[in-house]
């Protein structure tokens, strides 16, 4: 009820009834004052006038389920929430509701991380209350070898939702990077538990930089966050429902082929190593090249200095 209470007063601009509230949500007034009072504790202005009813004056920047559902509009992407203060890492929460069974689309959130993992076993500067930390779990119906593209498809969800909300110029370095004046705002961890040809499932972890204004020594050339870009507060909630939105739809698209190729454009569009230098290192190599593009696959297409074109697949790539 409280989630429903929420969207009612989201989506009014004026005042709503308490009587048009028990009306619409079949309960008494004193249901519905109780609600009030609660979201009032919690740090929600809502202005209370006698005959005239309640109206939501501002809504503090949390990441509970209620603020997260009141925003959403999906079928199933993050229709079902868990949020914590604290854990370690969403991604080892997820994993152990997905064992659980909890379906796709769950969506796992928390304030906090404090073992929040990176790609290639770094570690994710995880503070309370700056960032969004969340994960998704995924069930597609396809060998795992091709899983690493849900990567490219959440990144490119991330990307569209951030540019969406902060009018900034959001960029994607490949595979999933999510930079805004070349410097990194989110990164992508994509877990996955599978037998040798069938996925159980597929857990894609997502960080923002929100609203952190510090940066250690060794991360403030490569490292900033929507804050510091835009000057501007970002609701998390907000964010997380726009990013849920997006990667519905292309997720959508990706499951039409199992691949790339319906979306790959939009990808390019928004890369920002396209037709750019490139320099790719590889467990034994390095080389430098100019990117042109993806492949169905989710490759990233160089041609190198000779014009031969290679397809990478892993591997570092930097601007
Ligand atoms: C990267 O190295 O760029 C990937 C960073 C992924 C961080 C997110 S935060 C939510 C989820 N939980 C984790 O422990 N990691 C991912």
């Amino acid at each position: 009820m409280k989630t429903k209470i929420l969207t009612i007063l989201s989506n009014s601009d004026g005042y709503v009834s308490g009587q048009q509230l028990c009306e619409q949500l079949g309960v008494s007034r004193t249901a519905v004052w109780k609600v009030i009072n609660r979201l009032k504790e919690e740090g929600y202005l809502i202005d209370s006038v006698s005959n005239k009813g309640y109206r939501l004056l501002s809504q503090p920047d949390v990441v509970t389920s209620e603020a997260i559902l009141s925003k959403l509009q999906t079928n199933y992407m993050g229709r079902q929430v868990f949020s914590y203060d604290e854990v370690t890492s969403t991604n080892t929460v997820a994993k152990q509701l997905a064992d659980e069974g909890k379906e796709e689309g769950t969506l796992i959130v928390s304030d906090k991380q404090i073992q929040g993992k990176g790609r290639r076993g770094r570690y994710w500067e995880s503070p309370k209350g700056s960032g969004i930390f969340m994960t998704v779990i995924l069930k597609p119906k396809m060998k795992p070898v091709y899983a690493s593209m849900l990567t490219l498809v959440a990144a490119l969800a991330l990307n569209d939702a951030i540019t969406d909300l902060t009018g900034l110029e959001a960029k994607i370095k490949w595979p999933n990077d999510v930079v805004v004046n070349k410097k990194k705002v989110a990164g992508i961890l994509t877990e996955l538990s599978a037998e040798v040809d069938y996925i159980n499932y597929i857990v894609v972890g997502i960080g923002v930089n929100v609203s952190m204004k510090d940066f250690p020594e060794e991360l403030k050339d490569k490292a900033t966050s929507l804050l510091l870009e835009s000057g501007k507060s970002i609701g998390r909630a907000q964010l997380i429902a726009k990013t849920m939105e997006y990667l519905e739809c292309y997720y959508e698209r990706f499951l039409k082929t199992h691949d790339l190729s319906e979306l790959k454009e939009t990808y390019s569009k928004v890369l920002i190593n396209k037709d750019q230098v490139v320099r790719i290192l590889t467990e034994d190599d390095s080389y430098t090249g100019v990117a042109r593009g993806i492949t169905d696959e989710g490759h990233l297409i160089v041609e190198k200095d000779n014009h031969d074109l290679v397809e990478v697949y892993s591997g570092e790539v930097s601007v």
